[in-house]
């Protein structure tokens, strides 16, 4: 079955980091009981993976045959979602900014966009999929029953990842996020293969003064009138 015949519900949510996709896709997938993809995990993966493994961040080849390669699992421990890599516990160390900004790299090659293609795709199962990413309407999940394409303020995104920070007592400073943040929307949107950008056929919601229920009230009432969350 190709991705474009979908039978099983597939709601794709992309858009820039910081504008929060993962939170909302938790949020939903657990509301929905339907599986969960992170797709940024993949990418943070492999770039973590390829430094445990010594392969260097401009080796094409060596990168995918990582990404083609990961051995990971995502068990569910005190109702926390772990990331395990080759049995390590990497839930910490894939979120830092560094981790991000080395998945940024590796995410804007080919070969290694092509090695993670099918293991994302195996996420739709029934009952459902939740599909977080840059390129899950785009790319991934070209057929899915919704599409919404997540978006804030550039401002907004450095608040809100400062607010993170400070509350698991980080020493963060606003103006370098806000330039990070726009390093990496500048890579993301501007490189040739999958660059982040909304699915012709897709929903924009600019969440800059959104609270997260009003976001995942949104989403909710849109799976409804298409007929896809009998019950949420
Ligand atoms: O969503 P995140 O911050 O965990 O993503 C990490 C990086 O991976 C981000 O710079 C963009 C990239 N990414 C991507 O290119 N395609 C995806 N589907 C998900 C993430």
């Amino acid at each position: 079955m190709s991705a474009s015949d979908t039978v099983t519900p597939v709601l794709t949510i992309d858009g820039p980091g910081g504008a929060g996709k993962g939170t909302i896709s938790g949020l939903l997938a657990e509301r929905l009981g339907w599986h969960l993809l992170d797709s940024g995990a993949l990418y943070r993966l492999t770039a973590y993976a390829a430094g445990k493994h010594d392969v260097v961040l401009d080796d094409e080849a060596g990168l995918a045959h990582v990404a083609a390669n990961l051995d990971v699992a995502f068990p569910v421990a005190d109702g926390a979602v772990q990331t395990l890599l080759e049995g390590e516990d990497v839930s910490r160390a894939i979120r830092t900014e560094q981790a991000g900004e080395r998945a940024s790299k590796v995410a804007a090659l080919p070969a290694v966009r092509d090695a993670l293609l099918k293991r994302q795709r195996d996420f739709e199962q029934s009952p459902g999929l939740v599909a977080d990413g840059r390129d899950m309407g785009t790319v991934v999940f070209p057929g899915a029953g919704l599409k919404v394409f997540l978006t804030a303020s550039a401002e907004e995104r450095a608040r809100r990842r400062h607010a993170q920070l400070q509350q698991a007592g980080v020493d963060a400073n606003l103006s370098s996020l806000l330039k990070e943040i726009q390093a990496r929307d500048a890579r993301d949107t501007q490189r040739s293969v999958a660059p982040l950008k909304p699915a012709d056929d897709a929903i924009t919601l600019d969440t800059t003064r959104l609270s997260i229920p009003e976001v995942v009230e949104q989403l909710t009432e849109w799976l409804s009138l298409r007929g896809m969350a009998s019950g949420a």
